[in-house]
């Protein structure tokens, strides 16, 4: 079995009546990319600061790199942490943010400077470096953001939603660059609201919803939970009507669609293919609510 970067145990957490995080258990391999997916307020930033040392967990058990969280100076030391909302100074340049980074991180100037240029080249932002941040697009942002997270390196990287606004080619540059964290030894614990993201970059896949994880897995083990085909019905005009999960016999496909006759127009129209995340996803939530409600 190989070591954890990463270790939860029955982490809650509350903010006044609203009970946020119901035990929450992570194992998250060294080494590997974590993505903990859920919807917009479903506890994902907290339990990041949480993680973190920057929120303290009402109960539970942390573990970084074998250090509990009590032991914040040796936690603080094996993480960096890339938050949701830049934290880049605007009236600076990316050069002087990075060198800043640098010396806050106790480098020398001379260190700072060094490293700063490294990680201009490596993020693409030289031809940028000595404009002011303010005039940066969002994804010259993002990459300023993770590059200045990694001025000290750190084994265990946290991601909060290090792709949302962004548009397709900065996002797949961003995700180059995860991938190569990885390579170097990170372990990469990222959020996310995309299934997509989750699917392209995670070892394992953790589903957050009502304050728990209801699903982990890899893409696929989180897949196949879905049965092996889906039968997707459409209107005339084209909008989707409902989706179904099939095993893909006939016998099934008969059964599910003479059960569903009266209900739908006449004119709907059937496809057939391999279940996505979004199913999942869809599929888990749902079960959850029924799961809370009954
Ligand atoms: N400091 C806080 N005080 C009160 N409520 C909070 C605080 N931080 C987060 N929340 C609430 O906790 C829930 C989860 O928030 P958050 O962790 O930011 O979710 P996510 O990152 O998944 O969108 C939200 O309903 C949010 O309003
Ligand atoms: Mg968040």
């Amino acid at each position: 079995m190989s070591n954890l970067a990463i270790e939860a145990k029955n982490v809650r957490k509350r903010f006044g009546a609203h009970d946020v995080l119901q035990g929450v258990d992570l194992a998250v391999p060294e080494g590997s990319i974590y993505a903990l997916l859920g919807p917009n307020g479903a506890g994902k930033t907290t339990l990041i600061h949480i993680l973190s040392t920057l929120v303290e967990p009402d109960e539970g058990m942390v573990r970084i790199c074998g250090h509990e969280l009590a032991a914040a100076s040796m936690v603080k030391r094996s993480i960096s942490l890339t938050g949701q909302f830049a934290a880049v100074d605007e009236v600076l340049t990316a050069r002087e943010n990075l060198t800043m980074a640098g010396r806050l991180c106790g480098l020398t100037r001379a260190e700072a400077r060094a490293r700063a240029e490294e990680l201009l080249a490596r993020f693409d932002l030289e031809s940028a470096a000595d404009k002011r941040v303010r005039t940066y697009s969002g994804g010259m942002r993002r990459r300023l953001d993770l590059a200045i997270s990694l001025v000290t390196p750190r084994p265990v990287l946290f991601l909060d939603e290090p792709t949302t606004g962004l548009d397709t080619m900065s996002r797949r540059t961003l995700w180059d660059l995860i991938r190569s964290l990885k390579r170097q030894g990170v372990t990469v614990f990222l959020t996310t609201q995309y299934l997509e993201e989750a699917d392209q970059l995670a070892d394992t896949i953790a589903v957050l919803d009502g304050g728990r994880i209801v699903a982990t897995g890899t893409a696929s083990e989180l897949k196949t939970r879905l049965g092996d085909e889906v039968l997707e019905l459409r209107d005339g005009r084209g909008s989707l009507i409902r989706t179904l999960s099939t095993d893909g016999s006939l016998q099934d496909i008969r059964q599910q669609l003479n059960e569903l006759a009266a209900s739908v127009p006449p004119d709907t129209r059937i496809a057939i293919r391999k279940p996505s995340l979004d199913d999942v996803f869809v599929a888990l939530t749902a079960q959850e609510k029924e799961r809370r409600s009954s």
